[in-house]
């Protein structure tokens, strides 16, 4: 059984960029081996995660999250089984929604990528509408 889940958590402090890289990387290597995708985005002292995957691998996973003292106050909004993965080419994206480096190319590129419409169409309505709260929450002002 493949599941979904996703969270919001506020950063224990402050990220910089290199910080937050780390993160992604450390992501991105561990989850191929367990066969997770995801995308996890930061903006302003707050995270939003959405991770799938087979839901064993999943669950132990999202222990080991919780208890990353590099954020506190998780709070699970998506836990539910899913027939197809919304980001099935990252094994952990990683979106820092910052106005200043939103000129960059590569990261508005994959800022477009994470809204809503550019999700693949069986992405869940919730993993959708969630994504697109936190960006627009962050970078409400910003025309993309
Ligand atoms: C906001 C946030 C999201 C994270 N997401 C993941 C993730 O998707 N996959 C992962 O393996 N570790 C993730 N981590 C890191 C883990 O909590 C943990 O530090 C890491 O998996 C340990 O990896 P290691 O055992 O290879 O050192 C995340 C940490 C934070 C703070």
């Amino acid at each position: 059984m493949m599941k979904a889940l996703g969270y919001y958590s506020s950063a224990s402090k402050e990220f910089e960029e290199n910080e937050l890289e780390e993160i992604i990387e450390t992501s991105a290597h561990n989850n191929k081996v367990l066969d997770v995708t995801g995308m996890l985005m930061y903006a302003d002292g707050c995270f939003f995660q959405i991770i799938e995957g087979p839901a064993c691998e999943l669950d132990t996973l999202y222990e080991k999250i919780k208890h990353d003292h590099r954020h506190k106050g998780i709070i699970t909004v998506i836990d539910e089984e899913v027939e197809n993965r919304s980001f099935p080419d990252w094994s952990m994206g990683g979106l820092r929604l910052d106005p200043d480096i939103l000129d960059q190319k590569e990261v508005f590129e994959l800022t477009r990528m994470a809204l809503a419409d550019k999700l693949p169409d069986t992405a869940p309505q919730k993993v959708k509408i969630f994504m697109k709260s936190f960006y627009n929450a962050s970078v409400r002002d910003i025309e993309v």
